[in-house]
């Protein structure tokens, strides 16, 4: 996601923490808020002695395939990245300095994982290599779904947050279930429906918006609720 996507989710996230995550989350940030932290992953990114994160953006594994059926990346990807996070923050001898880097990760990670072209295909960049026109202008499947959607409607990220479906606490529990891996399954299921959403070249606008911003909305909230199932489970 971009920076919208990404504050949406950590904002939602809020909503669920129990009092004892919130309050060991608010000593390791320094009172800084999930939302304000959440995009810390992209602004390291230009600095070269932070590269080694870049992989751990997204995971591409062959669709009709388990992940981990084919070696993972050496440089890491998203799964390897978020269970690294949990393990140091697990971890009662990792520095503070540790943990605050590396939850601000988690933030970002959890987020990326809902983003479902973040578990893409490998060949085309997770749809980056994808170029469609967007209202007048030129973009990629990638950056539809990261940033142009979310911006086509002007709504900041404490309104996306704020306006998320009112869901049962059956509806909770059935999001918060299951492992990171689970997560990246239905995403990368999600990622199937996406790239079947569009063909090169395709001119897209109202229609497409019509058609798919419920499922990123839904993912932003999927995202939200399992990110404070993370930090519950790790803090909590
Ligand atoms: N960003 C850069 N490369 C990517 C990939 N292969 N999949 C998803 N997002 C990416
Ligand atoms: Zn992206
Ligand atoms: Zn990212």
């Amino acid at each position: 996601w971009g920076k919208t996507g990404h504050r949406a989710t950590a904002q939602i996230a809020e909503k669920y923490l129990t009092k004892k995550a919130k309050k060991r989350i608010n000593e390791l940030l320094s009172g800084q808020s999930l939302a304000l932290v959440s995009t810390y992953a992209d602004e390291i990114k230009s600095e070269r002695s932070y590269k080694n994160y870049s992989p751990w953006h997204y995971v591409n594994f062959d669709f009709d395939k388990e992940y981990g059926a084919e070696a993972p990346s050496e440089r890491g990807d998203l799964v390897i990245g978020i269970q690294k996070c949990i393990d140091i923050l697990k971890n009662k001898s990792s520095s503070q300095e540790d943990k605050e880097f590396h939850l601000k990760l988690l933030v970002h990670f959890i987020g990326d994982l809902h983003q479902p072209l973040h578990v893409g295909r490998g060949e085309d960049k997770g749809g980056n290599d994808i170029q469609v026109r967007w209202f007048n202008e030129g973009t990629n499947l990638h950056r539809l779904w990261d940033t142009n959607m979310i911006e086509h409607y002007k709504m900041s990220y404490s309104e996306l947050a704020a306006n998320a479906a009112v869901l049962s606490a059956q509806q909770i529990e059935d999001i918060e279930k299951g492992s990171v891996l689970d997560w990246v399954y239905e995403s990368q299921d999600l990622a199937e429906k996406v790239y079947e959403s569009a063909t090169v070249g395709e001119k897209l606008g109202y229609r497409y918006v019509y058609d798919y911003f419920p499922l990123l909305r839904a993912q932003l909230q999927k995202g939200g609720i399992r990110l404070a199932k993370v930090l519950n489970d790790i803090f909590g």
